[in-house]
């Protein structure tokens, strides 16, 4: 097959080179792969032969489309270890909780940040307090890295472009966050992949929302900037317009929803598809946050399997790498609609530390490093509490009552070593797991009365 190979020039012979390269290498050594490129080769030999077009012809277009050297450098020999470097953008919780994970792979970590305090600050390899926003800063930032990505989509870019230009492995891809930082183009997606979601309009500002008056109720949503509930908010009534925001948004139908779902799904560079069970969340009606989650969701086995349909469809036709959380309505006449999506892990996921074989953290790191998925089976089920910042007090956190609930079995505690407490803010959260998703519900009931953040 070699020598084949050769007779197409010298971009083949690179390949060819590579190729040797290839076989020598222990750790990689894959006959199936090695099968499976023979074969498809001898298949388009036999299909020129066929139609009495030169082998040529076919094979060289073919090759530059499916290049198995594209595919054989997919594949990397390094990713653990000093000399791999993993550069993460943002350095909140959510990085945190990929550290402790990347210890386990001794994957090395290193994140940018612009709060010199954030909780990666004292856990990565290595810290770059700096905006997140900033074209130098960012490019800068990624510039010796090996594969970089993110915990926050509100990050620059263009920078990541250039870096992806340059040769960097930059998951999820910054195509991916280009459309999903905006949730104007989120919905149009959606609308042009025929996916289902509330019916919206696009608007520039608040004179713009009052041609709607008559289809009232919406929710309102900035296209950009938005998160945890900041940038989201509803228009039942004429005199709600005060409220509109004044910004290029998204008016979505309200959707009387019986209950909100979401699916994370892991995708590899390999095209691997791996998602985990559904759950359910309930949000906190003032904040629009998620207070409780319950895993896995208590919904019928045709919603179930259509949700985890919905969430492969979204990554496939996003062509993305990495984890990727879809966030669903459940309408009362038992349909299901998108809401959004975030491409990293997610506040839905965080159950699966304790609850599952391999936690969504785990997961995001093995889709970047294109390895294997590792399983999302249920180990046990969950109730996760968010541990959000008691309303009207700010300052140094307090975790009143921590060490009583923490004497109950079954409950898991991880607090994000954030400076300082606001109304709201998520300073933590509890995972309540154990064998009987009905005994969990209710001990995370009594853990929701008894702690309390405050200052
Ligand atoms: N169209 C809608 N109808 C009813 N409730 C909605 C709608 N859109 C959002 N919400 C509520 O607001 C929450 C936050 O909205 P979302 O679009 O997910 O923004 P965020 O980026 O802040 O998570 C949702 O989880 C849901 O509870
Ligand atoms: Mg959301």
């Amino acid at each position: 097959m070699v020598s084949i190979l050769n007779i197409f020039g010298s971009k083949v012979v690179f390949f060819n080179g590579f190729f040797a390269e290839f076989l020598k290498t222990n750790e990689y050594q894959n006959l199936n792969l090695i099968r499976t490129i023979s074969l498809v080769i001898l298949l388009i030999y036999k299909v020129s032969n066929r139609y009495n077009l030169t082998f040529s012809r076919i094979f060289i277009p073919v090759l530059a489309k499916h290049n198995p050297y594209h595919y054989l450098c997919s594949m990397q020999t390094k990713w653990y270890g000093e000399d791999f470097r993993l550069g993460v953008l943002g350095g909140g919780q959510l990085g945190r909780m990929l550290i402790q994970e990347a210890i386990n792979y001794n994957v090395y970590v290193y994140c940018l940040d612009p709060d010199p305090a954030a909780p990666c600050s004292h856990y990565a390899h290595g810290f770059t307090a700096g905006s997140l926003q900033d074209y130098d800063t960012v490019y800068q930032f990624g510039k010796d890295k090996d594969v970089i990505t993110v915990e926050i989509e509100h990050v620059n870019i263009e920078a990541l472009e250039q870096l992806e230009k340059e040769g960097k492995k930059v998951f999820p891809q910054p195509r991916v966050l280009r459309l999903i930082q905006d949730k104007g183009l989120q919905k149009q997606f959606y609308r042009d992949q025929r996916l289902p979601t509330a019916p919206f309009y696009l608007t520039e500002n608040k004179e713009d929302v009052k041609k709607y008056i008559s289809e009232f109720p919406f929710m309102m949503k900035m296209r950009k900037g938005g998160y945890d509930g900041k940038g989201v908010t509803p228009l039942r009534t004429e005199t709600d317009i005060e409220t509109a925001f004044e910004v290029p948004s998204v008016l979505e139908k309200m959707v009387d929803f019986q209950k909100e779902l979401a699916v994370i799904v892991a995708r590899n560079e390999k095209g691997e598809i791996k998602s985990f069970p559904t759950v359910e969340c309930e949000f906190n009606p003032k904040a629009n946050l998620v207070e409780f989650l319950f895993a896995p969701a208590s919904v019928s086995e045709e919603i179930e399997n259509k949700a985890q349909e919905l969430a492969k469809q979204v990554i496939e036709k996003l062509d993305m790498v990495g984890l990727l959380a879809v966030e669903f309505f459940l309408t009362k006449e038992e349909e299901l609609l998108i809401n959004e999506i975030a491409p990293r892990p997610h506040n839905s996921g965080h159950h699966t530390i304790e609850c599952n074989i391999t936690s969504q953290f785990e997961q995001h790191m093995r889709s970047i490093l294109n390895l294997p998925l590792g399983s999302t089976k249920i180990i046990q089920a969950g109730v996760m509490i968010n541990l959000l910042g008691e309303e009207g007090f700010e300052g140094k956190a307090v975790y009143r009552n921590l060490e009583e609930i923490m004497s109950w079995e079954g409950v898991h505690t991880h607090i994000y070593g954030k400076a300082k407490t606001k109304s709201f803010r998520k300073m933590g959260h509890i995972t309540i797991a154990g064998e009987n998703l009905e005994t969990v519900k209710a001990l995370g009931l009594k853990v929701k009365e008894t702690i309390r953040v405050e200052s």
